[in-house]
């Protein structure tokens, strides 16, 4: 028989992704493991029918209806995808995996996704380029009061160690294309800008030029998929408090994007201009993109300096580069509408 996985944040972006990319395995362990979707409705319950998964209808706030799942389903991994910025949630999980181990002694392990943002000196971090074979946790720890992606980083750093747990954190950069899963198929970062442009009949772009970090949501679905067979193989993985693994498929500049983008969306009538004008300002972007200023810098004009190395003991190699990005912004532009008008219709 095969082990047991729960997937948290399973009709968002990223875990409707890796549930539906883990549907399509046919080899390994993992092809052979039952997929438990924690979901917050019913409606998003049906939705998962066709990608062969329990949903679980649970609340992540609720440590004892947690702890006895787990232990009534024999879960062996937790896939937390649901929240990089809520710790209660993060303790509750791995609390109740911890709870499993000790009901039957075997063991367990927590992948907790969180991003890249955690690395950039937009959201107060002060050491510059980062490898994910350096001391992440120890640099982590001292910077926690003033980004809570890093406090929740190393909580689950700590607890996952103290509770004998295996636990891994996946920090993937920005992300883009569509998504797989059933529910919600699309992210922030490139939707916002086309929704923005569209409003406006103008692409903008900010007044910096950036080179920035970005993975396409296929590549971190084999990311997935890899780690976890080899968590399944019971492989030797740096863990707990050395066990970061930072996803990037490649860099682009957000001119090159942006000017691409306002050539594509003018062929198709949406924009007045083939060319992108910058932003009069950030508050007004933070208008346009409906967004706090804040976190439209975070998201817009982050550029962590950062390197994947850990991803060589899994063997990821990501297949997504800049040109193909470049390449591929028309298809974007047509998820975009395609979903926008699925959204519309009754
Ligand atoms: N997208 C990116 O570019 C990116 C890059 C790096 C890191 N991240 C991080 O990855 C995480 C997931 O991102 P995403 O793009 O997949 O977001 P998303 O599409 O909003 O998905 C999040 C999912 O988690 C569920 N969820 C959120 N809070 C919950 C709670 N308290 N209890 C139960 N379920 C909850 C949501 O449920 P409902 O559908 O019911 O609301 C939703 O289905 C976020 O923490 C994000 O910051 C994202």
């Amino acid at each position: 028989m095969g082990e047991n996985i729960f997937i948290t944040g399973a009709c968002g972006y990223i875990g409707g992704s890796i549930i539906a990319s883990f549907a399509h395995v046919k080899d390994g362990l993992l092809a052979k493991a039952t997929i438990h979707a924690a979901v917050r409705s019913e409606e998003q319950a049906q939705s998962l029918t066709k990608n062969n998964v329990v949903a679980a209808k649970i609340d992540l706030n609720n440590p004892y209806a947690l702890a006895g799942y787990m232990i009534r389903n024999d879960v062996s991994i937790i896939v937390h995808t649901a929240t990089s910025i809520d710790g209660d949630i993060a303790h509750n999980l791995i609390e109740a995996l911890k709870r499993r181990r000790e009901a039957n002694g075997k063991k367990a392990c927590f992948i907790h996704n969180s991003g890249l943002s955690a690395f950039d000196e937009s959201t107060g971090w002060p050491f510059g380029h980062v490898r994910d074979t350096d001391p992440v946790y120890f640099l982590e720890k001292q910077c926690t009061d003033t980004y809570v992606v890093r406090e929740v980083d190393v909580l689950v750093a700590e607890q996952t160690e103290s509770a004998g747990l295996t636990g891994l954190i996946v920090l993937p950069s920005s992300l883009y294309g569509r998504g797989g899963g059933t529910w919600n198929q699309t992210t922030l970062l490139l939707p916002a800008l086309i929704r923005t442009a569209i409003a406006n009949r103008q692409v903008f772009k900010f007044a910096r030029d950036k080179e920035i970090l970005l993975t396409h949501i296929s590549d971190l679905t084999t990311f997935y998929i890899q780690i976890v067979e080899a968590v399944l193989q019971k492989r030797a993985l740096p863990a707990g408090t050395s066990g970061y693994y930072f996803t990037v498929s490649h860099s682009a500049r957000w001119w090159e994007i942006l000017d691409r983008l306002a050539i594509a969306m003018h062929n198709r009538g949406l924009v007045d201009e083939p060319t992108a004008k910058t932003w009069p300002d950030d508050a007004f972007a933070a208008e346009a993109l409906d967004l706090p200023v804040n976190l439209t810098l975070t998201m817009w004009d982050s550029s962590p300096k950062v390197s994947c190395l850990n991803k060589d003991l899994i063997g990821w190699k990501p297949v997504w580069d800049r040109e193909r990005l470049l390449e591929s912004l028309d298809e974007e532009i047509e998820n975009y509408l395609e979903l926008a008008r699925s959204k519309d219709s009754p």
